[in-house]
């Protein structure tokens, strides 16, 4: 077992160990010392990056040894500041383990590692008619470590699941280095408890993936894609749940409140797409099928629902480009709210029949407090991206009263049966209110869990509870 060495402080014992993958380079410590997450900073003293699950053994080894904490990062594209290394220490970017390591055809499965884009995953499945469905708006960008890390989610969650629903088995660096495998690569598995879906999720804080197995599927290649407007954002949300009632199952069902659409054109610089002035929310919505014919007796089923929800004429994209257009607008909005104001974004969710109520909740907390929100987001699955715009709210008010406003939102939302984040995570911007979701007991059960697997309190550490 690896332990401190003699006149070695932890800096020259993991240069000693990882030579030039270590740097402390002013430029490099700054890269990571962000996300996308509001404006924080928190440089780490180091960055590791990893080339391989030794450097990753390595680098947990002199960690454990020497007490440092150690904050695992992929592409950084996270919106709950999971990735950053809030107590300073290592940050041990896992972004050039990025190899697609095997495409099992047989099993329709695939082995990656953690640094691989997930858009990449897609591409690289979909040469041989395979389907990773898992599709973050950031997944030009974003690696799957990340995603595992965060339980990511996006637009097609609706039909097809989040990120632990595609995962079999995990490899893991654990806090002292040892090396585990959580499951086996099976479709099935009822063999003790489930470490997979334990570490999906976690945040970085229970051990350093450096290798998954995912589940993949057939290539589902044709879809129908509308854009919905609605004159009442209430209604919009509305027809959700009635969608879903009338038999259809959609494989993304968006939310985007007019300003959403307003921010992202004009970020984008694609005015392409005319709103009308009565119009005050759009959905997004699109069915998909295997075969051609799938596709039409799912849009038949869903008009009737969408006329009698009060909807406008829907606008159906004619082509691919049309597709894309319509896709890259509603992929850009995250980053347009960004680009306009200083900002908070809260990852609300709530059985999707509540939608309606959370919107209005928002609305009403907003006037009370005075700010100003835009809202959009994964409508099919309750989950509601609700982007609080800091505008000319005095530094005090969005210092002080904000975090209160956020609060009873929260309180809301569990109220609605919902929780505080559905895709972001917790992470370090969610912390103060995790309270509201869980009581002292289901605390202390997580708590005791991060102790098994992380005594020394390294990994991650600052995230998910308050200190
Ligand atoms: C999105 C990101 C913010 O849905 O989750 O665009
Ligand atoms: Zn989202």
């Amino acid at each position: 077992m690896f332990g401190v060495v003699e006149n070695l402080n932890w800096m020259d014992a993991l240069r000693a160990r990882l030579g030039e993958a270590v740097s402390t380079d002013a430029e490099v410590l700054s890269v990571h010392a962000h996300d996308e997450t509001e404006d924080l900073r928190f440089p780490p003293q180091a960055v590791v990056r990893a080339r391989s699950r030794e450097d990753v053994v390595a680098t947990m080894e002199v960690a454990h040894a020497y007490g440092v904490p150690v904050t695992a990062a992929g592409a950084r594209t996270g919106l709950s500041g999971g990735a950053l290394a809030v107590k300073g220490g290592i940050a041990l970017s896992l972004k050039g383990m990025d190899r697609v390591v095997e495409v099992d055809l047989a099993n329709h499965q695939v082995r990656v590692q953690p640094g691989v884009i997930v858009q990449e995953l897609q591409e690289r499945v979909q040469r041989d008619g395979l389907f990773y469905a898992v599709d973050p708006a950031s997944r030009g960008t974003c690696t799957i470590g990340g995603n595992l890390a965060e339980n990511s989610g996006g637009p097609r969650a609706v039909k097809y699941g989040v990120t632990k629903d595609w995962v079999l088995n995990l490899e893991v660096v654990l806090a002292d280095g040892q090396v585990i495998r959580t499951g086996a690569d099976t479709l099935k598995n009822s063999t003790g408890y489930n470490l997979t879906q334990l570490m999906v999720g976690s945040e970085g804080t229970l051990g350093v993936i450096t290798e998954a197995t995912l589940k993949l599927l057939p290539w589902p290649r044709h879809n129908a894609l509308m854009l919905v407007p609605f004159a009442s954002a209430d209604a919009a949300c509305a027809a959700v749940a009635a969608i879903f009632q009338a038999g259809v199952q959609p494989s993304a069902l968006e939310f985007m409140e007019r300003d959403a659409v307003r921010l992202a054109q004009d970020f984008t610089g694609d005015h392409s797409l005319e709103v009308g002035e009565d119009v005050a929310a759009h959905l997004l919505i699109e069915v998909d099928g295997f075969r051609p014919e799938e596709l039409m007796p799912q849009v038949e089923a869903l008009l009737p629902v969408l006329e009698g929800a009060g909807a406008g004429e829907p606008l159906f994209a004619d082509d691919a480009a049309a597709k894309d257009r319509l896709w890259f607008l509603r992929r850009r909005v995250g980053e347009a709210v960004k680009a306009a104001s200083v900002y908070k974004e809260e990852d609300t969710v709530v059985p999707r029949g509540r939608l309606p109520e959370l919107l209005r909740a928002v609305k009403e907390i907003g006037g009370r407090y005075g700010f100003r929100s835009v809202c959009y987001g994964h409508a099919g699955d309750g989950n509601l991206h609700v982007n609080i715009l800091r505008d000319a709210m005095p530094q005090e008010a969005w210092d002080e009263e904000l975090p209160q406003a956020i609060r009873e939102l929260f309180a809301e939302v569990v109220r609605l049966g919902g929780t505080l984040s559905g895709e972001h995570g917790i992470g370090w911007v969610q912390k103060p209110y995790i309270d509201l979701a869980f009581s002292a007991a289901q605390l202390e059960l997580m708590r005791g869990v991060k102790r098994v697997f992380d005594p020394k309190g390294l990994l991650n550490p600052g995230k998910i509870w308050p200190d």
